[in-house]
């Protein structure tokens, strides 16, 4: 087993583990936003930057891809570290503004302005829904085209999919929420949630604000106002 330094304790991680994977089996809390135990890694939004190696061989690297190695050094909030998230995670706000997840872990990193400029796209490029839809959902309904600025998800040669089965699972897993609900008519909502409470919240309380989806695809506007 590979002898690794993390924060200091001294830990023997199983082969083939992340840094990521020892430092949440140790309890220590790395933000993490393209990653999903449950998809394969892919590395894109590099918010669960650590710092590995000793003295003046320190580098940056993503958590959630390197692999543990024999002798690994691994700090997990250096200044260093702690700067880089939250620049990453200020360029990531700035290309999606609305996305409630981006906003949630800004307030818990003690973002309070983002120094970009916002661009206020509707996708962040992680990865997962394209992640999701194929190795989930086995559909391989949507994908990557283009890179770069031209880089974008949609479907084989942007034509309604013969294989999405519009189960919503790139939706669910979506951190920049595109998908919004359009009210509390049956024909607009997307979880259902506002249609099964004695007063639909969406409308009435929030008036234009659209919901949002919660984690397990519910609808989060009326799962809080119902919690309160
Ligand atoms: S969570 Fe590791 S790069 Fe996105």
């Amino acid at each position: 087993m590979p002898k690794i330094i993390i924060d200091g304790i001294e830990f023997d991680a199983p082969e083939g583990w992340t840094i990521l994977d020892a430092a949440r089996f140790l309890g220590i809390d790395i933000p993490t936003l393209c990653h999903h135990d449950e998809l394969s890694p892919w590395g894109g939004c590099r918010l669960c930057l650590v710092e590995i190696g000793e003295g003046k061989k320190t580098k940056l690297v993503s958590s959630c891809t390197y692999p543990v190695e024999d002798g690994l050094v691994v700090r997990t909030a250096t200044e260093r570290v702690i700067k880089a998230r939250k620049m990453m995670l200020e360029l990531l706000i700035s290309q999606c503004p609305t996305s409630k997840v981006l906003q949630d872990m800004a307030a818990k990193m003690g973002i309070e302005k983002v120094r970009f400029k916002p661009k206020w796209e509707d996708c962040i490029y992680c990865g997962l829904c394209v992640r999701m839809c194929e190795e989930q959902m086995m559909a391989k309904a949507i994908g990557f085209v283009n890179r770069g600025d031209k880089i974008r998800i949609t479907t084989p040669f942007d034509k309604t999919s013969e294989v999405c089965r519009k189960c919503g699972a790139c939706m669910y897993i979506c951190p920049a929420i595109v998908l919004r609900c359009e009210g509390a008519e049956p024909k607009d909502v997307l979880c259902g949630g506002c249609l099964n409470v004695l007063q639909p919240t969406c409308l009435e309380v929030y008036g234009e604000y659209a919901c949002w989806m919660g984690l397990k695809g519910e609808c989060g506007t009326c799962v809080r106002e119902e919690e309160s």
